[in-house]
């Protein structure tokens, strides 16, 4: 037996004795690769005489960025990264990241450059000196300026803030900021709240405290991009939607549920679209029009809760058709489910309409449920 402890030349206490950073950057990446070292030198520039860490967090980037990432770490040990497999979400790498530190600070930026670094020491020196619970760098209050987002993007931004506002009662001007600082205190108490769909992390922390935050909005101008592209799409305008809902309803209903019902309920026009055509262009016999209507319906169903309620875990590829196949099989049996239900009940004399709702419930639960778990698998 090989004894470890036979030649101690430190003990635990001194070897791991390093002082642990007190503020950690988490940094979302998807192909940022030529952002990286330029950003940690900026980082390194005006965090100077801090303890701090910068943890990358990329989801398995085509461009190599976790490999960037973990060849800087070898020079720089503030330098860390986490690779996500299988997984996208800038809210979901982001609160990642924040449970991967200790540190008492957590500031939470972009790899691009647009967010002014500088800021950074203002945030720390804040939370340090006043019992502000964050720090938000802020395109809307003055001195701020938010002109590099572009003119369309830049109404976006502001029209879905000043909704935000309104609907979830909070005031922050800058609401879609990405870039701010927190105490870890806090996200550790209300992690679990969070919704972690989307882009809006910071509306999400803000939302999901069970008492009002305190807050600070510092001004910064965004930058223009460095290398890269956006990620933000009109997938992200779908997200903050959904990051509304299941912060002013999503307390007794789950956002994917609510997003799953939306688009079940245009699947419903879907399928009278199709039925309509296939009886009247192709002159088809009923029951037949009706099963191809039903199968275009779950494939459009399909392909929406893919694209949007599942954005997180989309399937593609061959894995988009054993998906597919799964899905229409789950709802088949959902299919069965509800007549089967609703006919029990009628057989009890329910009613036509009460039971047929409770076989449309019971079949949607089940299609709900089953492709929740077999369909789009979640880490
Ligand atoms: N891990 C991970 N996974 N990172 C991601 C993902 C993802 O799916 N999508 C984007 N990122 C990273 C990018 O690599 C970048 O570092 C950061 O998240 C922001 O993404 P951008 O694509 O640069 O966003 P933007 O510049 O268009 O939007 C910015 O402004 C918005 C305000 O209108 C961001 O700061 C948003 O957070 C902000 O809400
Ligand atoms: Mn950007």
């Amino acid at each position: 037996m090989t004894e470890i402890s036979s030649t101690p030349t430190q003990t635990i206490e001194s070897a791991g004795a390093a002082t642990p950073p007190e503020l950690a950057i988490i940094i979302p990446t998807y192909n940022e690769r030529e952002n990286i070292r330029p950003l940690v030198r900026l980082l390194h520039e005006t965090l100077e005489g801090n303890q701090w860490e910068a943890i990358f967090v990329d989801d398995d980037s085509p461009d190599q960025t976790a490999a960037e990432v973990r060849a800087l770490s070898h020079e720089d040990q503030r330098v860390r990264c986490i690779q996500r497999i299988g997984r996208r979400g800038l809210s979901s790498a982001v609160i990642e990241g924040m449970m991967a530190t200790s540190a008492e600070f957590v500031a939470v930026m972009d790899a691009d450059l647009q967010h002014d670094e500088r800021l950074l020491a203002d945030m720390l020196e804040v939370l340090r000196t006043t019992d502000n619970d964050i720090a938000i760098g802020s395109r809307m209050v003055s001195g701020g300026d938010n002109t590099s987002l572009g003119g369309l993007r830049q109404k976006f931004s502001e029209v879905s803030s000043r909704l935000a506002r309104k609907i979830l009662g909070i005031e922050v001007r800058d609401l879609m900021s990405g870039f701010f600082m927190v105490r870890r205190a806090v996200v550790e108490a209300t992690v679990r709240d969070f919704s972690g769909v989307g882009f809006k992390i910071l509306m999400d922390i803000l939302a999901s405290s069970p008492h009002k935050l305190k807050y600070v909005e510092l001004p910064y101008s965004f930058r223009p991009r460095q290398a890269g592209d956006s990620k933000l799409d009109a997938n992200a305008a779908v997200a903050l939607v959904l990051t509304l809902i299941d912060k002013s309803v999503g307390r007794v209903v789950p956002t994917r549920l609510v997003a799953f019902l939306m688009v079940g309920g245009f699947g419903v026009l879907v399928h009278f679209l199709a039925l309509a055509a296939a009886l009247t262009v192709l002159d088809a016999r009923f029951v037949v029009a009706q099963s191809i209507a039903t199968l275009i319906a779950m494939t459009s169903n399909f392909a929406i809760n893919n694209l949007f309620t599942y954005s997180d875990v989309r399937l593609r590829g061959w894995r988009w058709l054993s998906g597919w196949f799964s899905f229409v099989l789950a709802c088949g049996f959902g299919a069965i489910a509800n007549v089967g239900v609703a006919s029990v009940m009628f057989a009890g004399a329910f009613g036509w309409q009460l039971s047929a709702l409770a076989g449309i419930l019971v079949g949607t639960a089940w299609n709900y449920g089953v492709t929740r778990m077999y369909t789009w698998r979640q880490g």
